[in-house]
């Protein structure tokens, strides 16, 4: 990218020009790619975008109010809350591809029902170079490449970041005057908080996981890794108060990367990791241990699942 306001200005002028009268919706996650394509959008085109926000109840902790206040000046703005529909869809569901499918598909479904309510022809996407790069090379079903441009009928799909770097997404960002909240923030897959847990996503899970996320992201925000997060594995013997406990067993991984295509484990010193134990099996009854995970990718994936 050469220059970031030249860039801002291509592509507002690119959208308007693109949508002309017509409505267009955008799936907005709250994550830095969707959100910088949205205030791109609808600095082309203002409420003829609906930005629609679904709250699978797969999100981080104070994200869904986080997302009301940012956006709070898009009039357009739906907030869709989906998380018990998601939950029912998940029940029972362990194998990894088969619970993004699901979650995909309910995703679909929910975005479909506003983007026909709002009659929209366009679908803007926040999609990024890598993004495509590993959907090109079907790694893993990207939840936010594919699928959505095949159920509801659009006339055009409009990705103004198909070719940006996450560090060139942040400066956009940053250019449109976002909030630091969403310019700095670490990215957070489609599919949320059901691929830092192994196996059936159930509330319990879904409990620990936000926890130790919180934690995780608050207490190593000032390493400034790429993304720091904690996972919910399985379950391991351990001792709270008088009593042996069956209880989960959270994976901590902090790990540096330009792009998520590679990254490298961080090296994160002892008290640092020791607070971050207390506080996520203080955090919960039934945690029993907690582990920092070593392993760059490759060989490992930045996700559990
Ligand atoms: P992995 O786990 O494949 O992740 O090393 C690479 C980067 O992509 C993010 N990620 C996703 N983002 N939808 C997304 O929008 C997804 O389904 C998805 N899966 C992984 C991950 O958080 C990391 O930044």
């Amino acid at each position: 990218m050469v220059d970031v306001d030249e860039f801002i200005d291509e592509k507002v002028t690119e959208i308007a020009e693109a949508v002309g009268d017509a409505n267009a919706v955008i799936a907005l996650s709250g994550g830095v790619d969707s959100s910088t394509a949205a205030a791109l959008a609808y600095e082309a085109i203002g409420d003829q975008l609906t930005p629609v926000y679904v709250d699978t109840g797969l999100m981080r902790k104070g994200e869904t109010e986080e997302i009301r206040e940012t956006f709070d000046y898009m009039d357009s703005l739906r907030i869709v809350d989906a998380r018990e529909r998601f939950l029912d869809e998940l029940e029972g569901v362990t194998d990894p591809e088969e619970k993004r499918h699901v979650i995909g598909e309910q995703f679909i479904r929910e975005f479909e029902t506003v983007a026909r309510d709002v009659d929209a022809d366009y679908l803007v996407q926040g999609t990024i170079y890598p993004d495509r790069i590993e959907s090109e090379g079907t790694i893993k079903s990207h939840h936010n490449v594919g699928g959505l441009p095949e159920v509801v009928d659009f006339e055009g799909i409009v990705e103004p970041m198909r070719d940006l770097y996450k560090d060139e997404v942040r400066e956009v960002a940053r250019a449109l005057d976002l909030d630091e909240l969403v310019s700095e923030r670490m990215p957070f897959p489609g599919p949320g908080l059901a691929v830092r847990i192994i196996g059936e996503v159930t509330e319990e899970k879904l409990d620990v996981a936000r926890m130790a996320n919180h934690v995780v992201e608050e207490e190593l925000a000032e390493h400034e890794p790429w993304q720091a997060l904690a996972a919910v594995l399985g379950k391991a013997t351990g001792v709270k108060g008088d009593n042996r406990v069956h209880g989960w067993v959270v994976a901590v991984r902090s790990v540096e990367s330009r792009d998520g295509m590679t990254a490298r484990a961080q090296e994160v010193d002892w008290d640092t990791l020791q607070r971050i134990q207390s506080r996520i099996t203080a955090g919960h009854d039934n945690v029993s241990r907690v582990v920092y995970d070593v392993t760059h990718k490759p060989p490992a994936t930045i996700e559990y699942e």
